[in-house]
């Protein structure tokens, strides 16, 4: 997806081993549709080589602020000025201290110095030893750098080049781009707490089977990660899926519909926003063995009985907080026919202002969708598109409801 289609960004590199990882950063951004300028400082240049970045960027790095090439010879106003951010990855613990400073004697320092600050925003990405990291010294001026108006990006945990283990690491790639997009979005939900529910329930027959369905998760997850992007506080309540949690969402682990419910209940107390996305079974097996069945050579086969599971999104929309309007409850339906028929008469049956009609077979497992908004005005279509495209216009369609409907 062209997450970044149209943004330019400046990615500036500073002295530290993690700039290894800043060669597949730029490529990220190139390939989500973003012009990258890089800049590097000399420390940088003795992890990577501007050659790798200009083949990888496909533009000529600068490491100096003095530079013919520019006409007026101010690269640090030029290349500032044309950005849609600046992103420092990695951004060393000597670099924190030099903008907390606002020391400006090297191009990359300067730019930041000299960005406008209120249209340029400043992400940094931070890359040092766990005892760098640590250190009062790096944490006070992490702090400052963040109330000068940065947005800290984060470090992860583990493994250091250095041989030990802990907190500083630069984050992944992959994790800087979800955390870039994520912050060029809308926040239409700031404030909001949402809460989701993904994926298959599965109700077990015994310690070996049980009974599940083909929901993927993908949606949910979607929808998790569109919150989130959005400026929520997300819980995502998953069932049994593969799935990588999205950024920043508190994702808890269930497995049968019991579960699910017990889970999303109590996240319920205090969310403003629940999406139910899951795919929860509608029945258990009445008995379940606590040994494996076993065939008995007879040719007999077992007879299963069921009962019916609650319905977790009629649990939560009849409860208190969703009839005192504090809880806006947004309700999913897979049919595999009379899509808009079906959809009115479950948004009715269920009591919630909005529900999302889709076909089934054609979303299981998919990475596009296609998807039917249905409310108390009537029906409006978006059309198929990637999952996570659809769960933005989905979280602006919510954004937009919140105020009529609280009243
Ligand atoms: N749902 C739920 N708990 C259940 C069953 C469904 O929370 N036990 C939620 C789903 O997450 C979805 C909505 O209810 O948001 C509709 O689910 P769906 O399976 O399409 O409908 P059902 O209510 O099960 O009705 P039917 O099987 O008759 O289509």
């Amino acid at each position: 997806m062209q997450d970044l289609a149209g943004k330019h960004i400046v990615l500036g590199l500073t002295g530290g081993i993690a700039c290894y990882k800043s060669a597949e950063l730029c490529r990220l951004f190139v390939k989500a549709g973003a012009t990258v300028q890089v800049v590097m400082t000399e420390a940088a240049e003795q992890f990577i080589t501007p050659v790798t970045m200009q083949a990888l960027s496909g533009r000529t790095v600068y490491t100096s602020q003095w530079n013919t090439r520019e006409p007026n010879n101010m690269p640090h106003i030029n290349l500032s000025r044309e950005a849609d951010a600046i992103v420092l990855a990695p951004c060393s613990a000597d670099f924190v201290a030099r903008l907390v400073q606002g020391r400006s004697d090297d191009l990359l320092s300067l730019m930041c110095l000299a960005r406008p600050m209120d249209r340029v925003p400043l992400l940094i990405a931070p890359a040092m030893n766990r005892e760098m990291w640590a250190h009062p010294a790096t944490q006070r001026n992490l702090m400052q750098v963040s109330a000068d108006g940065a947005t800290m990006l984060g470090v992860g945990s583990g493994w250091q080049a250095c041989g030990e283990t802990g907190d500083g690491r630069m984050l992944e790639p992959a994790q800087l781009l979800e955390d870039i997009t994520a912050f060029f979005q809308p926040k239409l939900l700031a404030e909001q707490k949402v809460l989701v529910t993904a994926g298959p329930t599965f109700e077990a027959l015994d310690p070996i089977r049980g009974i599940t369905n083909h929901s993927s998760g993908k949606m949910g997850f979607a929808i998790a990660r569109a919150a989130r992007e959005a400026g929520a506080e997300v819980t995502l309540v998953a069932g049994p899926v593969h799935l990588p949690t999205p950024r920043g969402v508190t994702r808890v682990d269930v497995i049968s519909a019991q579960d699910m419910l017990e889970a999303t209940t109590r996240a319920a107390q205090s969310a403003s926003i629940f999406v139910a996305t899951a795919a929860v079974a509608d029945w258990r097996p009445a008995t379940h063995s606590d040994q494996k069945i076993k065939k008995d050579g007879s040719g007999k086969t077992p007879v299963l009985n069921f009962v019916e599971n609650a319905d977790i999104l009629l649990t939560v929309a009849k409860s208190e907080r969703a009839q005192a309007k504090k809880l806006f409850c947004v309700g999913f339906a897979a049919e595999s026919e009379n899509l808009a028929e079906h959809a009115k008469a479950k948004r009715e049956r269920k009591g919630i202002p909005l529900l999302v009609g889709n076909i089934g077979p054609l979303t299981f497992g998919q990475d596009d969708n296609a998807l039917l908004l249905v409310d108390a005005k009537g029906v409006r279509e978006l059309p198929r598109a990637p999952k996570l495209t659809l769960a933005r216009e989905l979280m602006t369609e919510i954004a937009a409801r919140l105020p009529d409907w609280r009243v």
